[in-house]
């Protein structure tokens, strides 16, 4: 079950963000996009798939927490930094919810698109245990909110939906 990016579209500059091991499915958008790919690891022993992003994508950025290897900071920074020259349309990303999070300020403000790829704990995988329940807005609904399950209506969703467990 479950969706994957809306990589069918004309993008003009687009960007895929990874953190962890959210850098996996990132690959496959990046080299379908020809985009440009921030990825984010904690230090220089967890980088992976460097040369194949290398291979794959536009450019890429590598930062790493604790500054071991490339840049040392976020992935946001880096982000921040591009906006600052070019104008990019697409966000692509998955990774922890803390860097998801952030993201959607960054691109609510910039008005780029976002999707997100949310990492959620699975049980049946088939939308019958609410194990991996998320919060998403529904203005039908008089609290204006409701859950989705990630493993059948995502793991992708449009940022403006999801609400972060907020
Ligand atoms: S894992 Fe059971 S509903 Fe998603």
């Amino acid at each position: 079950m479950g969706n994957g990016f809306s990589v069918n579209k004309n993008y003009k500059n687009p960007v895929v963000i990874g953190g962890g091991i959210g850098v996996y499915p990132m690959l496959e958008t990046a080299k379908q996009l020809n985009a440009t790919a921030i990825l984010g690891f904690r230090n220089k022993d967890l980088v992976t798939l460097e040369e194949d992003f290398n291979k794959y994508s536009k450019r890429v950025y590598i930062t790493t927490d604790d500054g071991s290897y490339k840049r040392s900071g976020r992935v946001t920074d880096v982000l921040a930094e591009l906006l600052l020259t070019e104008d990019i349309d697409a966000i692509f990303a998955c990774g922890p919810m803390p860097m998801l999070k952030a993201l959607k300020p960054i691109a609510a403000n910039n008005g780029i698109y976002l999707e997100v790829s949310l990492e959620e704990r699975m049980a049946c995988g088939i939308g019958a245990c609410l194990c991996c329940a998320t919060k998403v807005s529904d203005k039908e609904m008089e609290e204006g909110y409701n859950f989705a399950h990630v493993c059948k209506h995502g793991p992708v969703f449009n940022a403006k939906e999801v609400l972060f467990n907020d």
